[in-house]
């Protein structure tokens, strides 16, 4: 079907934009969701990659926590500070004071130093900028079909580390004896995966977490990485999304990378998101 003429007897779905996206503007998040949308949503997931939901309400901690298991099980983030009560929320909390936005370094797909690493994630923002703040996002099928065929088989073979400690130690409040001795997750992934859905093929490497090639030399693997974070982020593969107050954004880490831009300093930008456990990439 032509991505552009999308039906669905439940919802009102538009793409965002040619290359990814779309936006669900008639399903209200914050009450339990039917058989039905689940299905359309999970289909809409799918198709588009990045779903914004418009005209939400604020949903409380425990609503979120529910919303996100009709996906899968809830992941917990493996150094972030927990919200109290709710070990499944991370609390995206800028203003005059923060000397980090979470995300805000460089394109990554969440936690993609895990074994297992997310699905997707789930975010709402409930405190706006007045401007500014907005989240970018890059379509890694479309990245992987760029490439030339003698590249995507190439890549094809070949796995890549991607690491935490660099990243996460000391990143958050927890600069104390745990921080000091916790081992920080890592993982081997193929560079290219396959996602489990849809079977489609994407580039599964970012500058967070991305740290070397599998079986190259040092100078091998960083030009190619190099190379790879550089054609990742394309123009042509991204798009730029504008929040509205309490807009729900659900992403695939799977076949999506993402970054928030932290433009708007010194003024506040608030939410919280829950993120669905994925499962091991091939
Ligand atoms: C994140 O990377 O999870 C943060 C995204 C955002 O704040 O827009």
């Amino acid at each position: 079907m032509n991505k552009l003429n999308v039906m669905n007897n439940f919802l009102n779905i538009k793409p965002y934009a040619p290359n990814l996206g779309a936006v669900i503007t008639n399903i209200d998040l914050s009450i339990d969701i039917s058989d039905a949308e689940l299905k359309g949503i999970r289909d809409a997931f799918n198709k588009f990659q990045v779903l914004f939901f418009q005209n939400q309400s604020e949903i409380s901690p425990e609503n979120h926590i529910k919303l996100g298991k009709c996906f899968g099980d809830l992941h917990i983030h493996p150094a972030a500070p927990k919200m109290k009560n709710f070990p499944e929320i991370f609390e995206i909390n800028t203003d005059k004071n923060s000397k980090i936005a979470n995300g805000a370094e460089d394109f990554h797909s969440d936690v993609s130093c895990d074994i297992e690493p997310p699905l997707g994630t789930m975010l709402q923002l409930h405190v706006l900028p007045e401007c500014g703040g907005d989240t970018m996002f890059a379509n890694m099928y479309l990245a992987y079909e760029a490439l030339s065929k003698p590249m995507q088989v190439f890549l094809g073979g070949l796995k890549a580390s991607h690491e935490s400690e660099h990243f996460y130690k000391g990143r958050y409040q927890n600069k104390n004896e745990v921080d000091r001795n916790k081992e920080y997750p890592s993982a081997i992934h193929p560079i290219i995966r396959t996602h489990p859905e849809t079977g489609k093929k994407a580039i599964y490497v970012n500058k967070f977490f991305t740290t070397r090639i599998e079986g190259l030399a040092d100078q091998e693997s960083k030009l190619i990485l190099d190379y790879l974070f550089t054609h990742i982020e394309k123009t042509e593969f991204q798009i730029r999304y504008k929040w509205n107050k309490n807009d729900m954004a659900f992403w695939d880490n799977r076949c999506t990378i993402h970054k928030a831009l932290w433009d708007y300093f010194p003024n506040e930008r608030k939410g919280r998101r829950v993120t669905i456990k994925g499962s091991v990439p091939y």
